[in-house]
This record gives C-alpha cells, structure tokens and sequence, in this order.
C-alpha cells in the first residue's frame, strides 16, 4: 500500500477522506451560508472570467485563509512537498451550476478542494455531486478533500441535479512547491495569508502566466537548471 506521497507522486492526485472533523466541517458550511447572507457576493459581477456566476464565491475569506493554514501540513505529509500557501477560495453551489473543464493558473499549482457540506433536494438514492478529476469521479463526504496538480490535472463538476433549495459548500486551497519553479506565488503575491486581493502585487500573475507558459514549452524545466552547480 502506497503513501499517500507515493500515490500523489506517480498520480499527480491523492483522495484525502476526513481531512477535518464532520463537526470542523459543518462549522465551514454554517459560516458561508450566513456569510452568503451578510456578504454575498456574486461571482459574476466580480471577474469577468467567472466560472460559476450567480453563485456566492469569496477570495481570501478569514476563515477559509485560516483552513488553508491548518491543512498545510496535512498537504506537505500527502504530496511529500515542502509547501507555501497562496490562497483560498470558496464557493456556495446552487442547483444547476456546473464547472467547465479547466486548469488552474500557476499560484494552484498544488490544490485542492474539501466538501464543507451540502444539502441535495432530490428522490434519487444515494445521490452525491461528484468532482472529476483527469477523467476520475469522486464522492466526498462533509470533510473530505481531493488534492491535485493544478496546472496539469483537468477538473470539472457536471451541472448539480439536485432540486430546488439544494447547495453544496466547496473551499479550494492553493500552494505552491516552496522548492520549485512557481515559489515565487507564495501568498498569491500579498504580504501574509488572511490579506485581502487589493494587497497583491498586480504584475505577479502575468509574471507567473508567462513562466508557466516557457515553462510548458520545455518539457522537464525545473529550478536546478537555473543553476550551474558543477
Ligand atoms: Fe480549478
């Protein structure tokens, strides 16, 4: 039986159940649903590359920056990485939402996404909305995460079939390898975790595109041939 770094290691993807307490989680999933009460926040009127408009999303959110900081080393032992945080984001899902096929940009590089709750409205048995991973369902339970190379692993969710009143609460949490070519992401380019966006280096994401993109366009680069050591 493979580590979970063993898996994660030849797979580029590791299924972590129980990541954080049933109890933990419905904490996460009562606090977005009154934060999307008090706050709500429409991904579609904040990005004009939404992927889920019309449903309540926040970058940053303190208590999900404060999830992305207790799961680290939860992250670091399963992936065998040394790690830095970069950001966290959360999404309360409404009925026939779905997510498009897509990679993520360089600060994902390490990702991942824990189920904080849900409520499905519907007659089918056993009903549960999955996240694909790479052509690779997966049902998860209040407390469980997926974590996955970011920009290399495509993910989706198909549309969410569950009835009227039905939502699901999903955190995705960033890192960067602290040792490999995207550290230069760590905090997203904000001064510490738990920093709002309008704290980020504003030339930091194209800086890190374009990295990415040399980085594609050759296969194998990695830092160490930045470096002539001998
Ligand atoms: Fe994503």
């Amino acid at each position: 039986m493979p580590t979970k770094a063993e898996f994660f290691a030849k797979n580029k993807y590791v299924v972590y159940e129980k990541a954080i307490s049933a109890e933990v989680a419905r904490l996460g999933a009562q606090y977005a649903i009154f934060d999307a009460l008090q706050d709500w926040k429409d991904e579609g009127t904040m990005a004009n590359n939404a992927q889920v408009p019309g449903s309540h999303s926040k970058y940053a959110d303190p208590f999900m920056e404060s999830l992305e900081l207790l799961l680290l080393p939860k992250v670091e032992e399963s992936t065998g990485l040394s790690l830095y945080p970069t950001y966290s984001y959360y999404r309360l899902y409404k009925p026939g939402d779905d997510l498009l096929p897509h990679t993520d940009r360089p600060a994902c590089e390490i990702s991942l996404t824990i189920n904080l709750g849900y409520s499905y409205n519907t007659n089918i048995k056993d009903y549960s909305w999955d996240i694909w991973v790479e052509g690779k369902s997966f049902r998860t339970e209040p407390g469980d995460m997926i974590i996955y190379r970011g920009l290399e692993m495509n993910h989706w969710r198909e549309p969410f079939a569950a009835g009227r009143g039905s939502w699901q609460v999903q955190a995705f949490l960033h890192y960067v390898d602290a040792n490999g070519p995207y550290a230069m992401c760590k905090f997203d380019g904000r001064p510490s975790l738990g920093y709002p966006a309008n704290f980020k280096q504003p030339q930091l994401d194209s800086l890190a595109e374009n990295l990415a993109a040399s980085n594609f366009s050759k296969p194998n680069l990695s830092n160490s041939i930045l470096y002539v050591t001998r």
